[in-house]
Order: C-alpha cells, then sequence, then structure tokens
C-alpha cells in the first residue's frame, strides 16, 4: 500500500518505519526541510534504540522516502496518517489542534481518489469529526474516510510496541475504511495482535482513558509508598502483592518521583478539559494530575531531609535528568523540579545523564553536566538517582562513596536495597521503604 505520514516526530518517524518495515510504500513528510535532508541521510533527530537501523534499512531497500512536498505525497496515497503534535495549549491545558487542523486543510487539497485519512495523534473527542468537516469544506470534491487510530507505543520501547501491540484500536464511520485499516495492520495478525473496531469518538476516547487510567495506577502506588514510609511497610511488596491479583496486574506498579513524559502530564490535563467541557467532570483525574505535581516537587523536600534539613552550600549530585530510561526526552521531566527545587535552597547541582543532558542544559541553569556517574560523586554531599538508567544498576558502591564528601544516597527509584547500601555505609533513603536494619524512616508527609 502506498502511505503518507504528515509529521515526522517521535510518532510519525515510528509508525512510517514500521509500517515500511511491514513492507508498505511510506514517505514521511514534514516542514523542516533540514530534519528531512538528515533523514535522507540516515541521521535520525532522536534517541530511540533500534530506530536509525530500522530507518536505514528500510530506505536501502526503497520502501520508506521522505520528503517536505506534501501535495504529491499525499496525492500519491491511498492512507494518509496525522502525526503531528498536540501541545498543551498555553494558559487552559487543552490539546492544541491548530496543527492537526492545518494538516488537514493541506491533505484537503491534495488527495487524489479514495483516501483513509487517519489521526494518529492524540486528539480529543470530536477531533475526527472537525477533521472531516475541514477536508469536506476545504475540498467538497475530496472523497476521504477520516479514521482514529490512537498510538500507544512508549519512548524507548517503541518498535517493540509498535510490532507486538497489546491491541490496536481503530474508530470508524465509514465502513469503506475497515478493509483499509485492516490491509495496513495485516502484518500484525501474524503477531495476534487484537484489531478492535469501535466508533470514531469512542476511538478518541480510548486512548485519554489508557492514559489516565495508566497516571492513576501510578499515582495510586506513590501515594501507598508515602504511606508505607508512614507506617512502617515496603511498597515494593505491597505492589507485589496487589500485582499478582490479575485484576490489578503487577504493571505499572513502581513507586518513584512521579510521572513525566511526553504523554501522561499532557493527556491527563487535556482528559480533565474534555470532562468538563462535556460537563462530566473526570475527579479521580483531576486529583491525579495534582497529586503528580505534588510529588515532584516533594521529591526535592525528601533529599533536603535526607541531607539533614539543609543543603545550602551543598553539592548534590543528580544521576538521570530523562524522565525515563532509554530516551532523550526531558519534557516534564522529576528532574527538572528537583533541581529547581534544590537550587531554590541553596545547593549546588552536579548532573550526569547517559542521553538527556542535550536536552537538559535548555531547561536548567547553573547545572555542571559531569561525564559519568563517579564524575558526579567526586566531592558531593549527596547522591540523588532519579532515572533508572541501566548503567546507574550496577554502580562500584565502593568507588562511589570513596569519592563523596559525605555518602548520602536518595535513591528515588528504590533501584538499590537498604541493607546493602547500609553494608556499604551509605546513610540511603528509597521510596515507601522502611528497612529495619537501619531503621530509618523518611516521611514526606513530616518534612
Ligand atoms: C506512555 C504510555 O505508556 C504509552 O502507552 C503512551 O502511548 C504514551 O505515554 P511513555 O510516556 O513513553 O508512554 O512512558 P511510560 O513508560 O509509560 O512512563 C511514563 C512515566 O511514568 C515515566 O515518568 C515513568 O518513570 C513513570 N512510571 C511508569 C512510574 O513512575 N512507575 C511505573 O510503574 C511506570
Amino acid at each position: 500500500m502506498k502511505i503518507a505520514i504528515v509529521g515526522s516526530g517521535y510518532v510519525g518517524l515510528v509508525t512510517g518505519v514500521c509500517l515500511a518495515d511491514f513492507g508498505h510504500e511510506v514517505t514521511c513528510i514534514d516542514k523542516d526541510q533540514s530534519k528531512i535532508l538528515e533523514l535522507e541521510r540516515g541521521v535520525v533527530p532522536i534517541y530511540e534504540p533500534g530506530l536509525s537501523e530500522l530507518v536505514n534499512a528500510n530506505v536501502a531497500a526503497g520502501r520508506l522516502t521522505f520528503t517536505t512536498d506534501l501535495p504529491s505525497a499525499v496525492g500519491q496515497a491511498e492512507v494518509v496518517f496525522i502525526a503531528v503534535g498536540t501541545p498543551s495549549r498555553r494558559g487552559d491545558g487543552h490539546a492544541d489542534l491548530s496543527y492537526v487542523y492545518a494538516v488537514a486543510r493541506e491533505v484537503a487539497e491534495a488527495v487524489t481518489g479514495f483516501t483513509v485519512v487517519v489521526t494518529k495523534s492524540t486528539v480529543p473527542v470530536g477531533t475526527g469529526d472537525e477533521v472531516a468537516h475541514i477536508i469536506g469544506t476545504v475540498n467538497p470534491e475530496a472523497d476521504v474516510a477520516v479514521v482514529s487510530n490512537p498510538e500507544f507505543l512508549r519512548e524507548g520501547a517503541a518498535i517493540e510496541d509498535f510490532k507486538r501491540p497489546d491491541r490496536i484500536v481503530v474508530g470508524i464511520d465509514d465502513e469503506r475504511a475497515r478493509e483499509v485499516m485492516a490491509e495496513v495492520y495485516r502484518p500484525l495478525y501474524l503477531n495476534q495482535a487484537p484489531l478492535l473496531f469501535t466508533d470514531r469518538r469512542t476511538s478518541e476516547l480510548i486512548k485519554y482513558a489508557a492514559n489516565a487510567f495508566l497516571a492513576m495506577k501510578i499515582t495510586f502506588i506513590n501515594e501507598v509508598a508515602d504511606l508505607c514510609e508512614a507506617a512502617g511497610a515496603n511498597v515494593q511488596e505491597v505492589a507485589r502483592g496487589i500485582g499478582l491479583d490479575n485484576r490489578i496486574g503487577a504493571e505499572f506498579l513502581h513507586a518513584g518521583p512521579g510521572y513525566g513524559g511526553s504523554c501522561f502530564p499532557k493527556d491527563t490535563t487535556a482528559l480533565v478539559k474534555i470532562g468538563q467541557d462535556f460537563g462530566s467532570p473526570m475527579r479521580l483525574v483531576e486529583t491525579t494530575v495534582s497529586i503528580n505535581d505534588q510529588r515532584k516537587r516533594a521529591m526535592s523536600r525528601k533529599v533536603i531531609a535526607a541531607c539533614g534539613g539543609e543543603v545550602r552550600g551543598k553539592t548534590i549530585g543528580v544521576l538521570g535528568l530523562t524522565f525515563k530510561p532509554n530516551t532523550d526526552d526531558m519534557r516534564e521531566a522529576p528532574s527538572l523540579d528537583i533541581i529547581r527545587g534544590l537550587q531554590d535552597r541553596g545547593a549546588k547541582i552536579v548532573a550526569f545523564d547517559p542521553q538527556g543532558m542535550k536536552a537538559a542544559r535548555l531547561l536548567v541553569e547553573d547545572v555542571d553536566f559531569a561525564d559519568s556517574a563517579y564524575d558526579v560523586a567526586q566531592g558531593a554531599d549527596a547522591l540523588v538517582l532519579v532515572t533508572e538508567w541501566n548503567e546507574f544498576r550496577s554502580l562500584d558502591l565502593e568507588r562511589l562513596k570513596s569519592l563523596m564528601k559525605t555518602p548520602v544516597f536518595v535513591d528515588l527509584r528504590n533501584v538499590y536495597r537498604p541493607h546493602e547500601m547500609a553494608r556499604h555505609g551509605f546513610s540511603y533513603v528509597s521510596i515507601g521503604r522502611f528497612d529495619e536494619d537501619i531503621g530509618e524512616r523518611v516521611s514526606n508527609a513530616a518534612e
């Protein structure tokens, strides 16, 4: 099939390259000429494991091309994916749909023959109706079916998630699109991924409901972690104990510094707004948003408490800056709130992240960037592990301790074991774990 993808950002690029890998003929479109030139040379602008190899292989096989020429690519395509950004609108938290609608207008003028136009971007309920309306107004001759096909892939595991999804959701209001979308995803039947057809509005809502539910799940275990600290229990065992119940499930129960990234914060806020718009408030999600915001800020207070209540003039080393490992994405990363909170209290920050420092330099001020975890430890009064990159999982603890001024270690991802850290002589604070060997509790509530 001939497929055009409008928007060669994260979702567009992964979608395009994976569909090309399925054997489709794919053209990825972007307005940014320099990005397209780079991609043509095989240079992928984002860090995502396996992506550049897959881009190069499919370009070499002649199935994947890049262009800035939307009319030509869309004119030839049977299926057009809209995969441009839907950032939070400044001020009101609504999803900003101006890019989606601008693309809809351009697509309307370029389509030839029956074309399925798919919104891949995360868009509020009713956006598909508006896209269809725009296309019909701009070009009444256009023969299109507008489809909703939300993307559930995770950064850092994007290709794997695309090729082995738990499900594919396709929202259609025009029966002709069913067969076309089934053909697009036919190679995935081999992986037995269920293809769930719904109406368009339902499909649009599924994406928000899924992300909000996961954000709630994380926020729930984070609150349980606080309770564990106060009550003298262990959140990891609570998570295991409840996760073994199939109705709850074991995933997304890792307590930490709060969720970040390009999706959960934006989509939860947008769902709150959607609920308000329809007069059907999403109260659990509203509360989730505010708890998570508070939590990110509370993490700097946890570090200050671990440092004996004072960080003025102290050097705090930060291990990991990105919102999660295996990405260079710094959007809404908890590290940003933690660093600002510590700087506000007079701490000096040294930080290292395997992939995130380029983006971080644009977002934080007065931070010294180091070359490794051990560089960060040099002379530090405390270390804070914020992102659980693999290379932080097996640090040489003796070496680390010998480099530090005082061996205080705050582990916001529960990577290490309390008794192990105590054995190495660290004053160790983690999330939601009360360790009797150490006899120490640090409660967020008490700070
Ligand atoms: C998420 C959804 O998982 C994906 O389906 C959707 O398409 C986009 O949003 P992503 O933003 O890439 O994907 O990250 P994810 O791996 O889901 O993690 C989101 C945040 O939650 C991270 O900050 C992570 O550290 C945090 N998290 C996740 C926890 O704190 N605990 C957990 O148990 C899981």
